[in-house]
């Protein structure tokens, strides 16, 4: 019999997307089917959302959701079972999901997502008349207080709340309590209470009944008060309900046999028409004797690490690569990979978000770069293993959990799939850099490190199975 699971998120591919969590939360009812379980997935109602589900059927509704009409909405679409909160005054706004049109958080977003959280408790508390899960998995701080109301509500529906990335808390000031429709009583240190502010991360932290997160390496780490953000120690707390899940990707509409966005290729050879094609879209100068041409898609944050790759960048020239980045985000960082465009033909970038151009990027690509402080799993690495473009990542997280580097000893065997690097500086990875120019001149290696990573399981299946057994223990 298949079983019913509620998963809640602020963002959803092929819905709504600005980094690697919308793929998960689009990925994960597909991959969790074949597992016996039905995910329908909780979503704010944005316009750009509510125009691409149509308006479904009205399930249920509510005068005053934290401040005006609110209506939930069913339907099938998309290839997803979803529920779309539609709340106009907490949704239906111009600019970004998070952002408004300056590029600032909006001030209300604590409270925009405490309404999605709010509901989802709801609705596992039984407000449907005709449905209700048995789990609710929740991701990241945006749907992370529902365990808290399920709580509230003495509701005994498990909950799983997956940290894509603990950098971002949802934090509000005290003086929201209220607001948050939150128990002052629970605004302590064993609460939800973060240096002297509502943190919405730390309440799921708390009140979650298991806890995962996207990488065994990162669920290690976020132990490490290097990389807890200063959850390090709540975490620790939960260390025996906490599971280091990878993600994987969907390997049908990643797949560079047939992607209909790029020149179809089986093998690395063919990626030259991809290749030939991206050093014209960038207008890069190439030429005989060139070098790997690296790519970099990605959010241009401080999380990225890509202030050492600028650093980097003439280093990576005068081995005879090219880089091509596709990005956006810090304006700083956005000027300074315009800046190294404009002063070297062998850089290209594309400041801005274009799901077409990353995937033509992928299949041109010689290798692609994430040179990441910190990452919880990276989707991009993955990408590039399938597409043939060698990663080199940091050794941190999910990159070092999902490349083989190419030692001498990985090399020997011939199963190095890309190269790690560590620490985190421009000089560690300018040493890494020359290394893959040095294998990318030795082409019978360099083929065989693409095949590898070509030939290697991405997929859902085996993470999808460890959610099912989660599933499974957390409801009995
Ligand atoms: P994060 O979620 O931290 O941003 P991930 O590597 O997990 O990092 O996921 C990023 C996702 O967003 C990938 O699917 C990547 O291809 C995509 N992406 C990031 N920036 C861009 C961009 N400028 N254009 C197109 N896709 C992008
Ligand atoms: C976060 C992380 C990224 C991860 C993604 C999906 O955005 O930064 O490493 O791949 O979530 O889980």
């Amino acid at each position: 019999m298949t079983r019913q699971a509620l998963s809640v998120a602020s963002e959803c591919v092929p819905l709504v997307k600005t980094g690697g969590l919308a793929d998960v939360v689009g990925a994960l009812p597909g991959a969790m089917a074949g597992q016996g379980w039905a995910l329908r997935t909780l979503l704010p109602g944005y316009p750009a959302v509510l125009k691409q589900t149509g308006q479904g059927t009205i399930v249920w509704s509510d005068d005053d959701l934290f401040g005006g009409p609110a209506s939930l909405r069913a339907m099938q679409a998309a290839g997803l079972d979803l529920l779309i909160l539609d709340a106009p005054h907490l949704y239906s706004r111009e600019g970004q999901i998070y952002l408004d049109t300056n590029g600032r958080d909006w001030p209300d977003n604590p409270k925009r997502y405490a309404a999605l959280s709010w509901v989802a408790a709801a609705i596992a508390d039984g407000a449907l008349p005709d449905w209700r899960p048995e789990i609710v998995h929740v991701h990241d701080w945006q749907a992370a207080l529902t365990p808290t109301y399920l709580r509230m509500r003495n509701a005994q529906t498990p909950t799983l709340l997956t940290v894509h990335n603990v950098a971002f808390h949802g934090n509000a000031p005290a003086e929201w309590l209220e607001a948050l429709r939150l128990p002052a009583d629970r605004f302590t240190a064993v609460g939800f209470e973060f240096y002297g502010q509502i943190s919405a991360l730390k309440a799921g932290l708390v009140d979650a009944t298991a806890i995962s997160t996207v990488s065994p390496t990162y669920a290690r780490e976020l132990l490490d008060p290097s990389f807890g953000m200063g959850l390090d120690g709540v975490i620790a707390t939960r260390a025996s309900v906490l599971h280091g899940v990878l993600n994987g990707i969907d390997t049908a509409i990643w797949d560079p046999a047939t992607d209909p966005l790029i020149k179809p290729y089986k093998t690395p050879r063919g990626k030259a028409r991809n290749r030939a094609a991206l050093i014209e879209t960038f207008g890069l100068e190439a030429g005989a004797e060139d070098g790997p041409l690296c790519i970099v898609v990605s959010r241009l944050s401080d999380q990225k690490g890509l202030d050492i790759l600028a650093e980097a960048v003439p280093r990576l020239l005068e081995a005879g690569g090219m880089l091509a980045l596709l990005g956006s985000g810090d304006p700083v960082l956005e000027a300074r990979f315009q800046d190294l465009a404009d002063a070297y033909p062998r850089v290209g970038v594309r400041i801005g978000y274009s799901e077409p151009l990353s995937h033509q990027m992928f299949a041109g690509a010689d290798a692609v770069l994430v040179p990441s402080r910190f990452e919880p799993c990276g989707l991009t690495q993955l990408y590039g293993l399938r597409y043939g473009a060698v990663p080199v990542v940091a050794r941190t997280g999910g990159l070092a959990d999902t490349v083989i580097d190419a030692n001498t000893m990985a090399l020997n065997a011939g199963v190095a799939t890309g190269l790690q690097f560590g620490p985190v500086t421009a000089e560690a990875l300018g040493h890494a850099l020359d290394h893959l120019v040095a294998l990318y001149r030795q082409p019978a290696v360099f083929a065989r490190m693409q095949r590898n990573g070509m030939a290697q399981a991405l997929g859902w299946g085996p993470s999808a199975a460890v959610y099912a057994d989660i599933y499974a223990k957390l409801t009995g």
